[in-house]
């Protein structure tokens, strides 16, 4: 795919199955997510990679998690299922700089790194899925993580190959959000 095609038809895939990413492409995803625009080079960022074992990790974070405020066993057992929507997850989180540059700029920058490792990984032929859902902003969460409550997780970038590949999307026209000063 090249670089036209793939800015122009990106588009998610959230139906992913093994195999995961080799080792050679995770190291292309994860250089790509370090390669984002970056105000003042503070890399405010941080990469949990997840598969294997890891995603039963993650699976008893989130039910825990959801534990704190439910005893919905159904919601529960969705909630288990969740990580294994992929064979693998990135975790995209902030790691915010006491810096100049706002913690909003940080934020956008490790968002950069999920699309930008979004892309790498449709580049590379597999499906992926950025989501994020109220886990995000569960401490729980995030302690579970090792990340700083300050901190944002940004998304969890959910990554595998297509189990079906799914028809283009139409085009977006953007003249509604495009004005002109000349
Ligand atoms: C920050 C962020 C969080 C998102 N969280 C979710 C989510 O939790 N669940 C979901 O279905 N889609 C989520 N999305 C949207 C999907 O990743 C995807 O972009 C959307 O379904 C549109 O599909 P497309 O990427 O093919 O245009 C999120 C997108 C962003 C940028």
């Amino acid at each position: 795919m090249n670089s036209i095609d793939l800015l122009l038809n990106r588009q998610s895939n959230p139906l992913l199955t093994q195999p995961a990413p080799s080792s050679d492409d995770l190291h292309n995803i994860l250089s790509a997510g370090m390669r984002v625009p970056d105000h003042g080079g503070i890399l405010p960022w941080h990469f949990t990679v997840i598969e294997g074992t890891g995603l039963d990790k993650l699976s008893e974070y989130f039910v825990n998690a959801v534990k704190i405020n439910t005893d919905d066993e159904a919601k529960i057992e969705k909630t288990r299922k969740m990580p294994f929507r992929a064979p693998m997850i990135i975790v995209i989180s902030t790691k915010y700089r006491e810096h100049k540059v706002p913690n909003q700029e940080q934020l956008v920058a490790a968002g950069c790194c999920a699309h930008a490792m979004q892309m790498m990984a449709f580049s590379l032929g597999y499906g992926a899925m950025w989501r994020t859902g109220d886990l995000s902003y569960n401490n729980s969460v995030k302690y579970a993580l090792d990340i700083n409550f300050n901190d944002d997780i940004v998304g969890f970038l959910y990554i595998g190959t297509e189990k079906k590949h799914l028809p283009t999307k139409p085009v977006k026209p953007y003249e509604a959000h495009v004005t002109y000063l000349k």
